[in-house]
Formats: C-alpha cells, sequence, structure tokens
C-alpha cells in the first residue's frame, strides 16, 4: 500500500475548518443552553488562537505542562488559575461586564484569593490590627444609597495585608489577623481602625510568576484596603481603598485600581472622639439597588 502524500494548502482546508466546525457542533449537544454556548465559544476561540499564531507541538505541550503545574499548586489556600485570571485582565473585564452600575455608584473591583470568610465581627471604631506595631489608620466613612439616604446595618468585611505587605496566609500563623466585620450605624456611618497596609508583590513562587518573569510586567499592587459589602436589597459590592499617592497606582499588576477608590488619608479626628494626630481616610460608599441592575441588564 503506498501512503498518498498531499500538499499542506489541501490539508489546511480540509483538515483545519473541518475539525473545528465538528468540535463546536459535539459541544453543541451539552445539554445545558448556556454551558453550550460557552463550550462552543472557547472552542472556536481555541482553535481561532491556535491557528492565529500557527501554534507548534512543542509550544502546545508547554502550555499544557504550564496548566498541569498550575493546578498542582493549587489548594484551598493558594489560587493559582484566579492569579492567571487577574493578571492577564480576564478577572476585572467579568468583574466590569458585570457591574455596569450607575456612575454615582462606588465602583467593584476584583475580590482576590486573600478573603476568608468568617471573619470576627467588631464594633464602630474597634481595631482589626490588634496591637500590630505599624501606622495607626481610622478609616471612616457612610454607607448611603444612589439617593444619598444612610444604608444602616451594612456589613462590611474588610481584609488588607499587613505594613510589610504580607498576609496571614501567607506567613507561618494560624491566627486570624488584619481582617473583620463593621457595621454601619443607623445613619449609615461606619469606623474602622487598624495599621496601614503597604503594596506587595503578588505570590511569584509559582507558574503564574514563571510567566510574569519572562515579560517586563512588574508584579506589584498598590497598598489597599478591601471590602465586600454585602446588603440585602443592593448589588453585593467587592470594592478597594487604595491610598493617594501610593507607588504602583498607575501599574497594579491585577488592573484593579479604579481612580474613584483613591483616597488622601490625613492627620485628623477619630469621629465622635477628640483629636488624635492619625491616619485618618474617608472610605464613603455608595451601594447600587439589586432591582435597578436587573433591568439595565436586559
Ligand atoms: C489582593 O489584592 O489581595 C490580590 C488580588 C489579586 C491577585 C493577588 C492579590
Ligand atoms: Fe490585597
Amino acid at each position: 500500500m503506498h501512503l498518498q502524500l498531499v500538499p499542506d494548502d489541501d490539508i489546511d482546508d480540509d483538515i483545519d475548518k473541518d475539525i473545528t466546525e465538528r468540535a463546536v457542533a459535539r459541544c453543541g449537544t451539552t445539554h445545558d443552553p448556556r454551558l453550550a454556548e460557552l463550550m462552543q465559544a472557547v472552542v472556536r476561540n481555541l482553535h481561532n488562537f491556535a491557528r492565529e499564531v500557527r501554534l507548534t507541538e512543542p509550544e502546545w505541550m508547554a502550555a499544557m505542562q504550564w496548566l498541569a503545574r498550575t493546578g498542582r499548586i493549587s489548594d484551598h489556600t493558594r489560587a493559582e488559575f484566579i492569579l492567571a485570571s487577574d493578571v492577564l485582565g480576564l478577572s476585572m473585564l467579568v468583574v466590569d461586564m458585570n457591574h455596569r452600575l450607575d456612575p454615582g455608584a462606588t465602583p467593584a473591583t476584583v475580590l482576590g484569593p486573600f478573603h476568608i470568610a468568617g471573619s470576627p465581627e467588631l464594633a464602630y471604631g474597634g481595631d482589626m490590627s490588634d496591637g500590630l506595631p505599624g501606622v495607626p489608620l481610622f478609616v471612616t466613612g457612610m454607607v448611603r444609597d444612589l439617593d444619598g439616604d444612610a444604608v444602616g446595618g451594612a456589613v462590611l468585611d474588610v481584609w488588607q495585608a499587613d505594613p510589610e505587605g504580607t498576609y496571614e496566609s501567607q506567613l507561618d500563623v494560624n491566627e486570624t489577623r488584619l481582617r473583620a466585620k463593621y457595621t454601619s450605624k443607623p445613619d449609615g456611618a461606619y469606623c474602622l481602625r487598624t495599621v496601614a497596609p503597604r503594596g506587595y508583590t503578588i505570590p511569584m513562587d509559582g507558574p503564574v510568576g514563571e510567566l510574569i518573569s519572562h515579560t517586563d510586567i512588574r508584579p506589584f499592587r498598590p497598598a489597599h484596603i478591601h471590602f465586600l459589602i454585602d446588603v440585602p436589597g443592593y448589588e453585593p459590592l467587592t470594592t478597594h481603598l487604595f491610598q493617594k499617592g501610593a507607588k504602583y497606582l498607575d501599574s497594579d499588576v491585577v488592573f484593579g485600581t479604579k481612580g474613584g477608590r483613591v483616597r488622601a488619608a490625613r492627620a485628623g479626628s477619630r469621629p465622635g472622639r477628640g483629636h488624635v494626630e492619625r491616619a485618618v481616610a474617608p472610605g464613603d460608599v455608595r451601594l447600587h439597588p439589586a432591582a435597578e441592575l436587573l433591568t439595565r441588564r436586559t
């Protein structure tokens, strides 16, 4: 039997197109219609990507091995795939597409990998730094709706890195620190006490760091405090408060910087008490009604 060789062009025409159409059609058999749509789009885009860059076999293998390493390093404390999504701008794109809020609402940003459920509840002005050395910082603000009316009883789940730029899951400690839940008063006011966080580099000892090291991307996040505010009747809000003038505001490696959330800290007084020489950062929040957003989506 003789092997019949066919010219490259014919292979392109016959195999290339046909395999994409067949793979897309197969994914179309997915029972859930939305999952079918997602899988078909993934296959179509992956095939187009491979064609566009003329993907070689060694390149394909390197990508498979990178994905496998990303899976192996991930566990309940390390979300390397999410980190990859953050660094590639995908997380922030998804946040933006799904939170097209009224411009008056506080903008949403990425959640990041360091949020932990079940933080301790603290009273108004309570200290979540638990005596850690650092620059004392009060964050005060009002939680309001788009009309400016107070939202009392809003739970603000807050977390941050320490003055060295480290989260507790990156240390060999078994304690919760620099995270707490505060509840806004009936007039919408909240106040938290902490120490000023520092900017930090994202974890660089895994496949994402390895990838970044082949680029000029700077792996830093500017100093920030995270907020997760979930109040019935409003869109859940994940946001950050950044320090005005902080390093890396222009080059946040996860694209999470939102101009509207950059706030100056200044010497001031703790609300309701005497003057203290401490940094006070205003952290007003405007929540977006849930129902209105749904109407806008349709
Ligand atoms: C964070 O701010 O905690 C974070 C967000 C995305 C990637 C890494 C860290
Ligand atoms: Fe963070």
